[in-house]
Order: C-alpha cells, then sequence, then structure tokens
C-alpha cells in the first residue's frame, strides 16, 4: 500500500534536496506519497498552525527538514528558536505518538561543546555553547519523552546548491575580493545535503521497515510503530577539514584564484558561541543502514558542477 510521507521545510536545502532526490529516483514515488510543505502551509512557530494542519489529516512517516538555522541570529531570538527548534518538534513528536506515525527529525553537532578530542558518539555528553544548539537539543529531548517511533539524525556543516550556505557564500565573496579570511581553529566535517537527503531515505527504509513489507495489515503496522524505538544516528561526510581547508578546497576545484588568509576564531567575533571540535563518529549510521559515506572533498565536486550547470 502506498505510504504518505509528509516533508516541512520544502523550501529549505534538506527540503529541496530531498524533492530532488524523490524526482530522481522515480521508483521512490511509486512506494510512497511525498507530500512537501512551507512554512505557507505549516508555519512552526505557531502551535495553532500545527494544531489546524493535523487535525484532519494523518501521515505514516514525518521528515521533518524545518528548523530555526540562524545561529547568530538565535541568540537575540530565543524564543522564537525555541518555538520552532522545541515546541513545534514536541508538538509534531506528540502528534506522531497519537497518530501512529514515525518521525524522522534532524538535528545538530551543535548540541556538543566541541571540548573533545575524538570524534562524539551518539551517547557522549551533551553540552551546548549557543542559544540554537540548546534549542535543538531540547527539541530531541522533548521527542525522545514523547515516546513516538523515529529516529533522530545529527548533522554538521550543511550545504548545497540551494539557499544560503558557506559554499556559495565563499563563491559570491570571491567574485567581490581577491583574499579572504577564514577560521582556521573549528574543526568539523562538511554534509552535502544531497548525501543527507538519501541518508534520511535510507534510514526511513531501514527502520520504518513496514514501509516496504507488503503484507502488513493496517492494525500490525500500527502495533510495530508503537513498539519500535527512537534512534540517534550521527551523520556527515567522511572526513574532518577547517572552514579554512574547506574554503581553499572550494577554491581549488572551481579554479579560482582567491587567497584564503587562515584566522583564529577571537578574530572573527559573532553573537553565538561555536564548538571548536565538532567532528561526529558515524560507525552507527553505516553499520544499521549499510552505508559508505562519500569523502567531503568528492560530495563538494558534486555540489559545485551542480551549481555550474544551474
Ligand atoms: N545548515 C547547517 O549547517 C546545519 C547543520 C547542522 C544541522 N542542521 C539541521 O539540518 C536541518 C535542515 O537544515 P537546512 O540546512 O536544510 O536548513 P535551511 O536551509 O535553513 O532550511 C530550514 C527550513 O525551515 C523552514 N522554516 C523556518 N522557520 C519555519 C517556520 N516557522 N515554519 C515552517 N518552516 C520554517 C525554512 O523556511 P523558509 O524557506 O520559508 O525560510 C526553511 O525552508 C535543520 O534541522 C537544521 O537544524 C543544519
Amino acid at each position: 500500500m502506498l505510504k504518505s510521507i509528509l516533508v516541512t521545510g520544502k523550501n529549505g536545502q534538506l527540503g529541496q534536496s530531498l524533492q530532488k532526490v524523490v524526482i530522481q529516483n522515480s521508483e521512490l514515488s511509486i512506494q510512497h506519497a511525498f507530500i512537501f510543505v512551507g512554512r505557507d502551509q505549516l508555519d512552526l512557530a505557531s502551535p495553532q498552525s500545527i494544531t489546524d494542519f493535523f487535525r484532519s489529516q494523518r501521515f505514516d512517516a514525518i521528515i521533518n527538514c524545518a528548523a530555526y538555522t540562524t545561529v547568530d541570529k538565535a541568540e537575540s531570538e530565543p524564543e522564537l528558536a525555541d518555538q520552532i527548534n522545541h515546541l513545534a518538534v514536541k508538538q509534531l513528536a506528540d502528534i506522531a505518538k497519537a497518530l501512529n506515525s514515525f518521525l524522522i527529525h534532524i538535528s545538530t553537532d551543535y548540541v556538543f561543546d566541541g571540548t573533545n578530542h575524538r570524534p562524539y558518539v551518539e551517547t557522549d555528553k551533551t553540552n551546548p555553547i549557543n542559544t540554537y544548539g540548546l534549542t535543538k537539543l531540547k527539541g530531541e529531548q522533548a521527542m525522545q519523552a514523547s515516546g513516538c517511533a523515529g529516529a533522530i539524525i545529527r548533522t554538521s556543516w550543511v550545504y548545497s546548491e540551494f539557499g544560503n550556505n558557506f559554499v556559495k557564500t565563499m563563491l559570491r565573496l570571491a567574485k567581490e575580493r581577491d583574499n579572504l579570511n577564514v577560521i582556521y581553529d573549528q574543526i568539523g566535517s562538511p554534509t552535502y545535503a544531497t548525501d543527507l537527503a538519501q541518508v534520511v531515505l535510507a534510514v526511513l527504509n531501514n527502520e520504518f521497515s513496514m514501509l516496504n513489507d507488503e503484507d502488513n495489515s493496517g492494525e500490525y503496522e500500527a502495533v510495530k510503530i508503537q513498539n519500535s524505538e527512537l534512534n540517534i544516528y550521527h551523520y556527515a561526510n567522511e572526513g574532518v577539514c577547517s572552514w579554512y581547508d574547506f574554503a581553499k578546497a572550494i577554491f581549488e576545484i572551481s579554479n579560482i584564484n582567491c587567497q584564503v588568509n587562515s584566522i583564529e576564531t577571537q578574530d572573527y567575533p559573532t553573537p553565538a558561541k561555536r564548538p571548536f571540535y565538532s567532528v561526529m563518529n558515524k560507525a552507527k549510521i553505516k553499520q544499521q543502514a549499510g552505508l559508505v559515506i562519500p569523502y567531503w572533498r568528492d560530495s563538494l565536486k558534486q555540489c559545485l558542477m551542480q551549481l555550474e550547470q544551474n
């Protein structure tokens, strides 16, 4: 039976990447009915909008790609960030629990404080150091407390051919200046949103196995959802780099002649503090979803090629 899958945040990087992947894989649209919505249809800043949206419709799965993502602005808009990243996630999770829907939610490496000296595993202690990270962590915790079935995928340094991101900012700045200062003491792993979209769908298929199970009756499916666990996964592209290395790679691959100067975080003050080391260990998702994760420079090449074609 065709499964209905709601995707929020359709105009964001991940939302648009999911649409791209679904269009490219016609099999997916045969197996599932994807419904992509933006804030005009489902406004996570408004509890009433969420209630109204789900009043008369149910989905087999919900993929929440919507979020308050402006990390610096969150410092001056903590209530709005909390509403979208925490309270709305709680409401979605409660709805998922009540309606037996499977919820996939995206979280961030910024739930950690960045003081580790080895890649973070899913069970490591969280300790966000900015408002965005705190609101995202509260969203995770509310989802866990709801008892809904689903998965949380923490990711980092997301870029794509869509929306605003570091790659597009560097390409734009390189047109305006012949040298740029970029931080070299924050270390993480870039994530191409197309790769992340594929992983979201892999997790959906893996965990929400009844999606592919033709024999299940509706009643049996509901019991399965109720009994299924909520897993946290870490996902980013393979390898690590600093923002400086990331910028250098963007210009090298694109054959752009722009000098990159390495600077320290303290030389580029921002309203929100950021973790110095936010590398995540991806062993769990690799093993459970049978993934081979692309190296970050290879995925960066794909994105730059896509940008050139657009
Ligand atoms: N970007 C990163 O570097 C990064 C890193 C780690 C984790 N993540 C997480 O990954 C997920 C996807 O991020 P992304 O990069 O795709 O983010 P994005 O490009 O900023 O997209 C976020 C989406 O959320 C929507 N949104 C914001 N406020 C909303 C509201 N009140 N109601 C409904 N929708 C609303 C936005 O709508 P509009 O288009 O209308 O503004 C946008 O489509 C998020 O959960 C984010 O926290 C991102």
